[in-house]
């Protein structure tokens, strides 16, 4: 095929030749990278996907080729035939540093415009342009890696379920919408106007379908679509690494589910990862850390001293002890040395997870702290001992009910790790949060929702108090959290339609409710249905925590944006009268965001 291309077929790939490849004649294609013209001698970095080589037009190459490459400028598409030849000045920095390419052809395939950024790792540009040039911004080293990678990793998972006896089989884009928790992306059926389709939240139900019909281990790299408010580990449209399997418990579940995980550190990272991941229990993930999706990289964990507190005189504390609330500290090691303002900063962060405020104590010699007129001297030195605190640290206190102390614990911990830079995003911390509460009171909703979805078997051990006291039961469900994100999620599914029908009745549905809803799976479940459970990782989550990257967009080709539109093609857009008159559907003059900034539309 590339014969055709000039007359010239490639032979090698820029970023490839090394030193063993001098006296070679090879012929390249790609993007100059950059051309500089010393008057007679040219040298250009030309770029593929594997990387970059310097090509060296001199003054004794012909005159035509002398003339073609005066014009070329940056990211022009060239072809050129040379010899490899040794560097008289090696650059370090450059994998194919030690040789460059000396032209005999040069063709200029296709010209550019001055393309409007440069297209470069450290690129300075804002995201917004990046995002609407996206196909120039994907021209980028780093993101072509972060593409790379991605792809690695999916391979990773499909050899290694393969080999585990798991077949990839696809579930409907257009579907039943199912109950996950998001809003559902919508689409208009043009046949039955006024009924719609939902996109899929997750292949949830067909998943558990596939066991039902008998395939015993389904894995599928499956599309997503939540329209839900976007974050910077969340896209309305993502991907998720699927699976479920047949006659199986927590256990299995997991374990398969670790050596996947495993096998993709080793692949892609070539890190051993220790195996069995550490399992934390809900209640302790939260108690410990204020947080379901707990960061294992640094310590500062949460500490109760209702004790201590019910001793000290102060209206805060009492309150929140009377009204069955609790009093927990998070110890900032060397916080000591922060400023008032940078104290304060961190109750912001309490507040925002609805704390009342945070009081502080920087158990010194002479102490300091917000509430200090409350304090004698032996109450700050017993609190100090208590939570292990020396001269140097700050303590951090939060008295309030069981949510929002762990809430806003959990979220100033990590702001305080941040602040002292206890982060590093090539430390790689796993574990396993268990025994979900099966359901989670909505203040909203005034009852109880389903904390996972509603397919979620309980603990047989919580079974018997199901209906007598909903709050305590536990749910066979199980997140797998990697340095403080939650990668992945799922659980042992109900398989018996009674205890099915229970849930349903628990969680608000009448018997017809449940059947309109989800009757297509009610009535399979009338035919045999083996015990199942699985789970899925998100895949975009995994390549951005492996990458180190900022963001999911920065790994995913063509991202949305915080209001879920793509800047490069301007989706969502209105669309021609005729397709709605198909549709039935008449458009009422609505809210637009087109005035929206496109600056602050990639702000998380
Ligand atoms: P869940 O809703 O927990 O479980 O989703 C599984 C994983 O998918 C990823 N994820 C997302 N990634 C990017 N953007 C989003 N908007 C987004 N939402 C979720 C997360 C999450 O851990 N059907 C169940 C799984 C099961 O029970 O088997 C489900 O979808 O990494």
């Amino acid at each position: 095929m590339s014969e055709s291309i000039l007359g010239m077929k490639r032979t090698d790939m820029c970023g490839t030749l090394r030193e063993s490849d001098i006296g070679k004649e090879v012929t390249l294609m790609g993007w100059c990278h950059k051309a500089r013209d010393l008057g007679g001698l040219t040298f250009i970095t030309l770029r593929d996907r594997s990387g970059e080589v310097q090509i060296v037009i001199t003054p004794e190459s012909p005159e035509d080729i002398k003339q073609k490459a005066s014009k070329i400028r940056s990211e022009f598409v060239l072809a050129v035939q040379g010899k490899v030849e040794r560097r008289s000045a090696p650059n370090e920095k450059m994998p194919t540093g030690m040789i460059e390419v000396t032209v005999s052809d040069l063709r200029i395939i296709s010209e550019s415009e001055t393309p409007p950024f440069y297209i470069e790792d450290d690129n300075t540009a804002n995201e917004a342009l990046r995002l609407k040039y996206r196909y120039l911004d994907l021209r980028r080293p780093v993101m072509q890696n972060n593409m790379m990678l991605r792809h690695r990793i999916a391979k990773s998972a499909r050899d290694y379920f393969d080999e585990k006896g798991f077949l990839e089989i696809e579930t409907p884009m257009l579907g039943k919408s199912t109950p996950e928790g998001a809003r559902d992306y919508l689409v208009p059926s043009r046949v039955k106007n006024g009924s719609f389709f939902a996109l899929p939240q997750s292949p949830q139900l067909y998943k558990q379908l596939l066991m039902l019909a008998g395939y015993d281990r389904y894995m599928q790299i499956a599309r997503c679509f939540r329209d839900e408010d976007l974050r910077a580990d969340r896209q309305p449209e993502f991907t998720q690494m699927d699976l479920e399997m047949s006659f199986v418990d927590c256990d299995d579940v997991m374990e398969v589910t670790e050596g996947f995980v495993a096998r993709v550190f080793k692949d892609v990272l070539n890190i051993d990862i220790d195996l069995p991941i550490r399992r934390i229990p809900w209640q302790e993930a939260m108690e410990r850390y204020g947080s379901d999706k707990p960061d294992l990289r640094f310590g500062m964990e949460l500490q109760d001293i209702s004790d201590w507190a019910s001793g000290i005189d102060f209206v805060v504390f009492k309150n929140a002890l009377d009204e069955k609330g609790l009093v927990k500290a998070v110890v900032i090691p060397g916080g000591a040395a922060f400023s008032r303002k940078e104290i304060d900063a961190l109750g912001e962060v309490c507040k925002t997870y609805k704390a009342k405020g945070m009081a502080w104590v920087v158990p010194s010699e002479q102490p300091r702290g917000s509430f200090l007129k409350f304090l004698k001297p032996e109450d700050i030195s017993a609190l100090a001992s208590e939570v292990g605190a020396g001269a140097d640290d700050l303590i951090c206190i939060v008295a309030d009910n069981f949510k929002v102390v762990h809430d806003s614990l959990g979220q100033l911990r990590i702001a305080a790790a941040n602040k002292l830079g206890l982060i590093r995003k090539d430390d790689f911390k796993l574990c396993w949060v268990t025994e979900f509460p099966m359901f989670e009171w909505s203040d909203e909703e005034g009852r109880y929702m389903a904390m996972h979805h509603p397919f979620t078997c309980p603990m047989d051990e919580d079974l018997d108090h199901l209906e007598s006291d909903q709050g305590k039961v536990r749910s066979k469900a199980y997140d797998i959290v990697l340095n403080g994100c939650e990668l992945g999620g799922g659980s042992i599914r109900i398989h018996d339609r009674d205890l099915q029908m229970r849930i349903f009745k628990l969680l608000g549905f009448t018997a017809e409710s449940a059947q309109e809803q989800f009757g297509f799976l009610l009535d399979a479940f009338k035919y045999g249905v083996p015990p199942h459970g699985g789970l899925a990782i998100g895949l975009d989550r995994f390549v951005m925590l492996l990458t180190g990257a900022g963001s999911i967009r920065e790994v995913i080709a063509f991202p949305k944006v915080q209001n879920s539109s793509d800047l490069m093609t301007d989706a969502p857009s209105p669309v021609a009268e005729k397709q709605l008159e198909e549709l039935g559907i008449e458009v009422s003059a609505g809210t637009s965001s087109e005035d929206d900034d496109n600056d602050n539309l990639v702000m998380d």
